[in-house]
């Protein structure tokens, strides 16, 4: 038997949830990296030159992959995402974002197409059996969710498919009218395990002990959460006189008042979607205990987004974290057993566990 072997029960009515070891094992947190990160769409934000051809280093999961990436746009508009790691002797190739019709190595002058197409290297005349496509920067899978740019080292399967009845299920959202505000990006770091933080996002049933404030704005009694295959939704409505999507006749929510809509990607991204616009949070693991979470704005509506208590997202960021460190703590406890599942409200929880030890398995 494999000792970091995890089994879920299906039932959520039978389940229990995971035993501590799935947050504070090195050895779980190490299989995760291949098992779970290397393995899924993970959300890749470079930002190059708003026209024309260009090239922007990033990185993709820092802390968990940390895998040097570059984004680049050809002359006709194509983007790529290309390994950033030179075919010589592995030095970063591009070191900060610019338009530039192809890469350059800093370290030997190793030049590169904007496609990854090796182009030329000085000082290689004698070298046999040179140059071949092995010196060719290699390309990723890159694929779109609206506006967010995805990557992916070993998918097992297209982000079309990943997150396609997400998709279908808010496509009366303003995808297209979605603008990073980069004057807004924060990043948020706290001494628990990354799918603790998942855990805590993807149920409400806390809200109106932790979050105060949020409870005075939402119906708690009519929160919703729908469970897709790789990814969840959870559903909550505004109370009169407070900010609402009113969703047309085509989506499901048609004549309700929605404050917003807290969607969740396997494994570790969180697409909060509100009438002015959206939260992103990406979750990266920096450790079996240390987590940073980034969080990016992007306005659909600006005058909406004006009137909003930009304040309110980051108290209840910060009531967040410091029950989920709380908890990081109980799962250090001897004491502590497994728990089990509350059948109508953390139904999305034991969807991610249920994800997780299968990619594990
Ligand atoms: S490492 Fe890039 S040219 Fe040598
Ligand atoms: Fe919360």
């Amino acid at each position: 038997m494999d000792p970091l072997r995890i089994d879920i029960h299906p039932d959520i009515r039978k389940a229990e949830t995971p035993p501590s070891r799935l947050y504070t094992d090195p050895a779980i947190h190490d299989r995760q990296r291949e098992l779970v990160f290397a393995r899924t769409w993970q959300y890749a934000r470079a930002d190059l030159p708003a026209s024309g051809p260009g090239i922007a280093p990033f990185t993709l999961l820092e802390g968990a992959l940390s895998e040097p990436l570059v984004l680049t746009r050809d002359e006709a508009g194509t983007e790529r995402i290309l390994s950033n790691v030179c075919t010589h002797r592995g030095a970063l190739v591009a070191q900060k974002a610019c338009a530039a019709t192809s890469l350059t190595c800093a370290y030997h002058g190793r030049r590169f197409g904007l496609d990854g197409s090796f182009r030329s290297a000085p000082e290689f005349q004698g070298a046999e059996h040179f140059p071949t496509h092995r010196e060719d920067l290699r390309a990723l899978a890159l694929e779109r969710f609206g506006p967010l740019r995805f990557a992916a080292l070993q998918p097992r399967h297209s982000l079309a498919e990943h997150t396609g009845d997400l998709r279908e299920r808010l496509s009366h959202l303003p995808f297209d009218r979605l603008v990073h505000d980069a004057s807004r990006d924060r990043t948020f770091e706290f001494a628990a395990n990354w799918a603790l933080y998942c855990d805590n996002f993807l149920e409400g049933l806390h809200i109106p002990y932790v979050h105060p404030s949020l409870n005075a704005t939402i119906e708690f009694e009519s929160y919703r959460t729908e469970l897709m295959r790789h990814s969840s939704l959870q559903i909550a409505l505004a109370r009169p006189g407070t900010a609402a999507f009113t969703p047309p006749p085509s989506s499901p929510d048609h004549g309700k008042r929605v404050a917003g809509y807290y969607a969740w990607v396997f494994p570790n991204l969180m697409l909060n979607f509100y009438p002015w616009g959206l939260s992103l949070n990406l979750v990266e693991p920096r450790g079996v205990d240390r987590t940073r979470v980034r969080f990016e704005t992007w306005i659909a509506d600006r005058a909406a987004f004006e009137f909003m208590d930009v304040g309110e997202l980051d108290r209840i960021e910060f009531e967040d974290e410091a029950v989920v460190a709380d908890v990081q703590r109980g799962m250090r406890s001897r004491l502590h057993v497994r728990g089990r599942y509350a059948p109508a409200r953390e139904t999305a929880v034991h969807h991610f566990h249920r994800l997780l030890v299968a990619a594990l398995a």
